[in-house]
């Protein structure tokens, strides 16, 4: 689906996650939803934050798993996902603080294996993900599933790619800055929530979406797996879409 700007598209993956969480309401059920940080999910989240101080959509039965962190990182560090989340999202609707799942860059190495698996379990124990909303890197990464991840990879320990270190530079005030691992769900992880939206926005994002909606499904591309998903929706806008 293709918009001529990113605030009416924002606004309207923001309806179908508001129209979902009040499905579940009504059915007195949870809400479960894969989040992404990034820059393009931002409009999205500042659209929720509206409706539930001016509609009063409430996320008291929402539980949230995000997609990645970085490794190591202290959540109260500027570029943690952590702090990202609370300030365009969760320090302004009243979704529980338990509700919240965020993989742990605090952790020593020699836990991190365990406590992916635990992340998986926690997931598969809330009934999987509703809907997973995606950004994409210039790698073609989801998450942080660089290329080379596999279609059935976990929730995991990776090593950032070289582009996706320039691209965070900047956020981190020097490549040599950005730590060189992350923790991710898995493009199996992703690949099992029930409803995906990928979202893009600008030209500099035109040449991957390319790649991967219209290229061959491939490890080289890790977003091009979303091809094989049964509901999967791309949320482009003009720039973004220009060379499909
Ligand atoms: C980071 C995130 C991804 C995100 C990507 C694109 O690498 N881990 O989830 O999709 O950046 O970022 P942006 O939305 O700022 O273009």
């Amino acid at each position: 689906k293709v918009y001529d700007d990113p605030i009416d598209a924002s606004a309207a993956v923001a309806q179908e996650i508001a129209g979902l969480i009040r499905e579940n309401d009504s059915k007195g059920g949870k809400c479960v939803l894969g989040l992404a940080t990034g820059s393009t999910p931002t409009k999205v989240y500042a659209e929720l934050v509206r409706l539930h101080r001016e509609e009063g959509l409430s996320f008291k039965n929402v539980i949230t798993f995000n997609l990645d962190e970085y490794y190591p990182i202290t959540p109260d560090s500027l570029q943690s996902y952590v702090r990202f989340m609370n300030e365009h999202l969760f320090d302004h609707i009243d979704i529980p603080a338990a509700n919240i799942h965020i993989p742990d860059g605090t952790l020593p190495a020699e836990e991190v294996a365990a406590y992916c698996v635990e992340y998986e379990n926690k997931i598969a124990s809330y009934g999987g993900l509703d809907l997973q909303i995606l950004g994409i890197g210039r790698t073609g990464h989801i998450g942080f599933n660089e290329p080379g991840s596999t279609i059935t990879s976990k929730t995991r320990l990776i090593t950032l790619d070289h582009v996706t270190k320039v691209d965070a530079a900047s956020d981190f005030f020097g490549e040599e800055n950005v730590p060189r691992k992350a923790i991710t769900m898995g493009v199996g992880t992703i690949m099992e929530a029930r409803r995906i939206i990928l979202m893009a926005w600008g030209e500099g994002k035109a040449s991957i979406i390319k790649r991967a909606v219209e290229g061959e499904p491939s490890h080289e591309v890790p977003a091009t797996f979303l091809q094989n998903h049964p509901n999967v929706l791309a949320v482009l806008d003009t720039a973004a879409g220009d060379e499909l």
